[in-house]
């Protein structure tokens, strides 16, 4: 059964951004933080950023902002946060001890049936979750900044997250109008971020080589690949480039062999 009321743990950038996405979806939002002052500045923030959707046009979901408003509430109280929340999005800093912290301490206030789910860029669900009582319950979201906009979530098990577990966070993602992708297992940089710096990478190689200058490699992406991707993906291009992959693979054999390593 879908939440009706979710728990954000940390009203930063990306907790307010997750209310956000939460509340267009009609859900409940209770949004915690260690400081009342943080809580207060990032309802204002919310309160802005919803009225400036709404007037251009762009606030998400079917309730108007003052009803999306509605439905976030804030807490500097870490059990009264999480209670009756069936799905909870930790998003405090990116800091391995102070998750784990948060984590423990969520552990033993949560049911059997909440699920924990950490914003982490990068922190490895078994390092993050293991050893906990209900560590079956935990997963990965990774979000991409800011969520509201960019709907890609990257869903990342710990080896012991029980499937229905990812299965009930892919099946809310979808709900609330995000992008979900499941990773099969947990690999350093998740996949977002492996494909990045992949590119990164690449650039860094081309400019320092003196093949190309900074300005021109960036119009590489901003008015070349980057177009194709904000479409299509690196494999549907490769399919549709000719007929179909393996046709591609043997038509840019040489080409492939030289650069692909
Ligand atoms: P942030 O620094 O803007 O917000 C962190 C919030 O956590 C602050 O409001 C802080 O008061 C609060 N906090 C600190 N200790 C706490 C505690 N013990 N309990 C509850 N709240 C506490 O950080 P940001 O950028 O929102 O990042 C949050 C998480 O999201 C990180 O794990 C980050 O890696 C991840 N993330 C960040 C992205 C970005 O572009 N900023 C993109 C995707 C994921």
């Amino acid at each position: 059964m879908e939440p009706s009321q979710v728990a954000i743990i940390g009203s930063g950038l990306i907790g307010c951004s997750w209310a956000m996405v939460f509340a267009a979806g009609g859900f409940k939002v209770k949004l915690y933080d260690i400081a009342q002052q943080q809580l207060t500045s990032a309802l204002e923030n919310i309160r802005k950023q919803m009225k400036e959707t709404e007037k251009s046009g762009f606030l998400k979901g079917a309730l108007s902002a003052e009803q999306q408003l509605a439905l976030i509430s804030v807490c500097t109280d870490l059990k009264a946060a999480v209670e009756g929340a069936t799905f909870i999005q930790e998003c405090t800093p990116e800091n391995l001890e102070l998750k784990k912290k948060i984590f423990g301490q969520l552990d033993l206030i949560v049911g059997d049936s909440v699920i924990l789910s950490s914003s982490t860029s990068c922190l490895l669900p078994s390092k993050l979750f293991t050893g906990l009582k209900h560590v079956k319950q935990c997963i990965v979201s990774h979000p991409v900044n800011p969520p509201y906009f960019v709907p890609l979530v990257e869903i990342v098990p710990h080896p012991e997250t029980d499937p229905s577990t990812t299965e009930r966070t892919y099946a809310l993602m979808k709900k609330i109008g995000q992008s979900p992708v499941k990773l099969n297992r947990e690999i350093e940089g998740f996949v977002l971020n492996r494909l990045q710096y992949a590119v990164i990478s690449e650039a860094w190689r081309l400019v320092g080589e003196g093949v190309i200058s900074p300005t021109d490699l960036d119009l590489v992406m901003s008015d070349g690949l980057g177009m194709r991707y904000a479409f299509i993906g690196p494999l549907e291009t490769m399919h549709l480039n000719a007929e179909g992959s393996c046709s591609a693979a043997g038509s840019f054999r040489q080409c492939c062999n030289t650069l692909v390593h």
